[in-house]
């Protein structure tokens, strides 16, 4: 339950496709393991998916998984706030008082927009539109229909209100987020300080007091990621989840005794040492070791071992999806308090900014 004297934690994740090791070991496993330590707070960004557009249905079925996935995975809706974004009206209002305190210069100079917009308009970066006055010429220049939509431009100012309105001041992110982290905390001191107040803390990064999970992909180098088309879902049944570790990169083998490993077999251990005990990963860096490995037997292993872990969430998933009543209860109780304390950090903000009640 959500205490006074706790620090406040908050994530959110958004409504674009299912979770998967990464996200579970990387951070999931993590939230339910302080889920007693903190006020936990996590919610399902819907509206942040809007920026590219999807397809209404889909947006639907996928803030319903991933809610599902969550609660699988062991988030407790007692003792952590778990809600939908857009169950939040008050973070519609505030994005549009934030917005008037943020520079159109400084979201245009943001990297995940710079990359974003990119896309979209099927631009690669090069030396010549590198340069910040190059991209922004590029883009107001093409960009004149709705390829690069505003919401796409201002998602920074919805992520920094996310986390402002509940006074967040511990916020789990990957690498990626860290800009628009430092963002938040930009917006807060200098709305702070345009109105001599105090009302926003500075948020910090946050990485459940350990040392940051990387978990790889099957294709050889890189982390697992929705994007890079190299992950293993938490609801892959047995037959895919098999196939696809089975079909995982590796190598011609070790040549000599002692071989340093290559990045794709680093990256299986990797894997293996998240899922199995230290006595299967001894067994396989030894025939490693003495050269007489076979890769197909790690594999069948890893996908066994993956599957002892992903097998009574994969369950779980599909129970609470079955449940609708179960999920309506937990995004309404979850939104009930959200709204709480968004509704006081709102009326604070407007009463600042001298939008008050006759
Ligand atoms: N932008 C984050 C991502 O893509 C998701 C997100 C939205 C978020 N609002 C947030 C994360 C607030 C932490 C806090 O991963």
């Amino acid at each position: 339950m959500a205490e006074q004297n706790k620090e406040i934690v908050l994530s959110g994740i958004r409504a674009t496709g299912n979770l998967h090791l990464g996200n579970y070991y990387g951070a999931l496993r993590k939230f339910v393991a302080v889920q007693d330590d903190y006020d936990c707070n996590f919610f399902i960004a819907d509206l942040h998916a809007l920026t590219t557009n999807p397809d209404p249905a889909q947006l639907h079925a996928n803030v319903k998984s991933i809610l599902a996935e969550y609660l699988a995975a062991g988030l407790d809706p007692e003792k952590s706030t778990i809600f939908v974004q857009s169950d939040v009206p008050e973070i519609a209002e505030m994005y549009l008082l934030l917005n008037m305190h943020v520079g159109i210069g400084e979201l245009m100079r943001t990297t995940s927009f710079k990359d974003k917009a990119r896309k979209a308009l099927g631009i690669t970066p090069s030396a010549d539109n590198d340069s910040d006055e190059a991209f922004e010429k590029e883009i107001i220049g093409a960009a004149t229909n709705k390829r690069v939509n505003a919401g796409l431009l201002t998602y920074p100012t919805l992520m920094a209100v996310d986390i402002l309105i509940q006074k967040a001041t511990k916020v789990p992110v990957g690498k990626d987020q860290l800009q628009h982290l430092e963002l938040t905390r930009r917006f807060a001191r200098r709305f702070n300080s345009f109105y001599g107040v105090e009302l926003f803390p500075e948020p910090s990064d946050f990485n459940f007091g350990g040392a940051p999970v990387k978990v790889p992909g099957l294709d050889g180098s890189g982390k697992m990621g929705k994007s890079e088309g190299n992950c293993i879902y938490l609801i892959d049944d047995p037959k895919v989840l098999r196939k696809k570790v089975m079909r995982a990169v590796t190598d011609e083998g070790p040549q000599a005794p002692d071989s340093p490993l290559s990045e794709p077999i680093a990256n299986l251990f990797t894997l293996l040492e998240l899922t199995s005990t230290p006595e299967v990963v001894k067994h396989f860096r030894d025939a490693y070791a003495d050269c007489s490995i076979r890769y197909g037997d790690l594999k069948k292993q890893l996908a066994e071992d993956i599957l002892a872990v992903t097998t009574p969430i994969r369950e779980r998933i599909n129970d609470i999806l079955a449940d609708e009543a179960y999920l309506s209860r937990v995004v309404k109780m979850g939104a009930e308090r959200a709204r709480e304390r968004a509704a006081n950090t709102l009326s604070e903000m407007r009463h600042i900014m001298g939008i008050r009640k006759f």
